[in-house]
Order: structure tokens, then C-alpha cells, then sequence
């Protein structure tokens, strides 16, 4: 496939990724929604954030990708300090956003467009881009023509269309039926390993992650922390859900998520009851 030889363009693989010290109050006084969250992404790695709702994956994305300055701490991507956002990092959310007016080939090509590449670069680059993510021939469709899964395929391939270091996926399919978010999982991490990028998805779904990722950093909540980082060490062919593999290994990231959630229970309701020391004991268990 071209796309694939991205990598001999001269283009630069994938980023390396540090997280350093970071964290993060929205407000003065309020509670920190992370803290002291430290962990680094090799080159070309799939890292999943994984954890229940409110502890704090949008977030730490949010920083990572140079949308949100955290309160302490810092990101470099292969070593330069992230101070904001950057076409080196791009951000797929739920909803594609994508304008409804345009068509697939414009949709696509509009990051290239905005640059001011020549149209018949655009024209070439949006052919390999929806040949990639499947969509060849869809070029002149307008985009609400498409199912939900197909305009998630648009929106990767815009975002892949700028050749970035990152993509950073915030629960981008949750909104999609079973079988085409199964689908996307597999073709994202496909997809990632050809033209050698750096994934960082965030999401509450143990099969997700296992489809998805190499390793996945499971959070706990109030404070947003990390609790533990599971390996996932699978071939692709073993990364379906039906394989003995890959149960063993939700049953492990099941565990973990578990552990993370459980604990913060036990913590809340430590603090309703004022007993610090517990608290205390809990955190030295860190
Ligand atoms: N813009 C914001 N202003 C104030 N608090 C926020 C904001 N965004 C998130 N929070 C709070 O920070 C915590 C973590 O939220 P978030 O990162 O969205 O969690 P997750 O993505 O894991 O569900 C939550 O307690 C949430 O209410
Ligand atoms: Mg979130």
C-alpha cells in the first residue's frame, strides 16, 4: 500500500512520548483531577488508558496532545516540550465532525488544503488515504451519505492526511454498533503499524484496549492517578476476541481495572468517614 512507505519519505516514525510529574486542577482549590502521573510511550508503541469514567483519561489526553497546560509537569515528544497543540499531534474524538456540505475527497484533503499543498498533491494524497482506511472510490460521496463507521474512517484519514507523529483517540468508537467498532479497532492498529505512528487511545472497554494496544495504563480515580500498567504482549492474529490469548489477557486488564476502581470505593468512603488513617495506609500501598 503507498501510505505504508510514508516511512521512507524521509518522514519521521513515529513520536517518543514522556509524561513527567504531571498534574492537573481545573480551578484553584479545587481537587487535583491528576496527579503525579509519570510514564513514557516508545516510538510506534499502542498505549491504551484505560479506567472508569472521571479519572481523569480525557484529560491526561487533553495535556499529552497540547490542548490543555497542566498545572505541574510536563510532555516532551521526543525530547521538545509540548507547549501547545501541534500538527505533530492530531485528536480523533466520538463524533467525527465532520462539515456536511463537503464531500469525502474535500473532508479529507482539508488539513492539505489549509497548508496550501498543490491540488494535485491533494488529489494523490486523499487516493492513498481512503485507500488506506477502505474507502476507495468514496471520493465524490457527500459525507452524510456515510454511516457512522464510515465518517470515523473519514475523520482518521483527515487526521491522518497531515502524516503526524501521534493519533490520540479519545472513546472514538463508542458511539458505533459492535461489529463496526471491532472493525476500526483492528484497521486503527493496522493502520498505525504500517505508516509507523504512535497511538494513545483512551477508553473504558477491556476488549478495546486488548484489540488496540501493546500495553495499557489502567487509572484510578479521585485523585486521577495511575494505578497499574499491564502488558499486552499479543501477535495481531491473537488479538481477536475469541482467542484463548487474548481472554487471558482482558481477564488480566479486568483485574487491574477492578483493582482501580475497588480501591478508590474503599477511599471515598475512608474520607465520608474521616478516617484518615486508612487513606493514609492506602496511599503507601501506591
Ligand atoms: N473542563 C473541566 N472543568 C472542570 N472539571 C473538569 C473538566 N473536565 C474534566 N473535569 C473533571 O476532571 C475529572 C476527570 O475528568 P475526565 O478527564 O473527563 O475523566 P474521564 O475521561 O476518565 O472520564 C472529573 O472529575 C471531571 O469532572
Ligand atoms: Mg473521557
Amino acid at each position: 500500500m503507498t501510505v505504508a512507505s510514508d516511512r521512507h519519505r524521509g518522514r519521521k516514525p513515529g513520536a517518543h512520548i514522556a509524561v513527567t510529574g504531571v498534574s492537573h486542577r481545573f480551578r484553584r482549590n479545587a481537587t487535583y483531577a491528576l496527579t503525579d502521573v509519570d510514564f513514557e510511550i516508545q516510538p510506534c508503541e499502542a498505549v491504551a488508558l484505560v479506567g472508569r469514567s472521571g479519572c481523569g483519561k480525557s484529560t491526561l489526553l487533553h495535556i499529552m496532545s497540547g490542548l490543555t497546560a497542566p498545572t505541574k509537569g510536563e510532555i516532551r515528544l521526543d525530547g521538545a516540550l509540548v507547549k501547545g497543540p501541534s500538527p505533530e499531534c492530531v485528536v480523533m474524538f466520538q463524533q467525527p465532525h465532520l462539515f456536511p456540505w463537503m464531500t469525502v475527497a474535500q473532508s479529507v484533503g482539508l488539513g492539505l488544503k489549509f497548508a496550501g499543498r498543490p491540488k494535485k498533491e491533494i488529489e494523490a494524497r486523499v487516493h492513498e488515504l481512503l485507500a488506506l482506511v477502505e474507502l476507495d472510490g468514496y471520493e465524490k460521496r457527500n459525507v452524510q451519505e456515510l454511516s457512522g463507521g464510515q465518517q470515523q474512517r473519514v475523520a482518521l484519514a483527515r487526521s491522518l492526511a497531515v502524516h503526524p507523529e501521534v493519533l490520540f483517540l479519545d472513546e472514538p468508537f463508542s458511539a458505533l454498533d459492535l461489529v463496526t467498532r471491532r472493525a476500526l479497532q483492528q484497521d486503527v492498529r493496522r493502520i498505525a503499524s504500517e505508516i509507523g505512528i504512535t497511538l494513545v487511545i483512551v477508553t473504558h472497554d477491556i476488549p478495546e484496549a486488548v484489540t488496540m494496544a501493546d500495553r495499557a495504563i489502567v487509572m484510578a480515580p479521585n485523585p486521577g492517578r495511575i494505578f497499574d500498567i499491564v502488558p499486552i504482549d499479543l501477535d495481531d492474529a491473537d488479538r481477536s476476541e475469541r482467542s484463548a490469548a487474548a481472554q487471558a489477557a482482558q481477564e488480566r486488564l479486568q483485574k487491574s481495572f477492578e483493582g482501580a476502581s475497588g480501591r478508590s470505593v474503599e477511599l471515598a468512603a475512608a474520607r465520608l468517614a474521616g478516617v484518615e488513617t486508612l487513606r493514609l495506609a492506602a496511599a503507601g500501598q501506591r
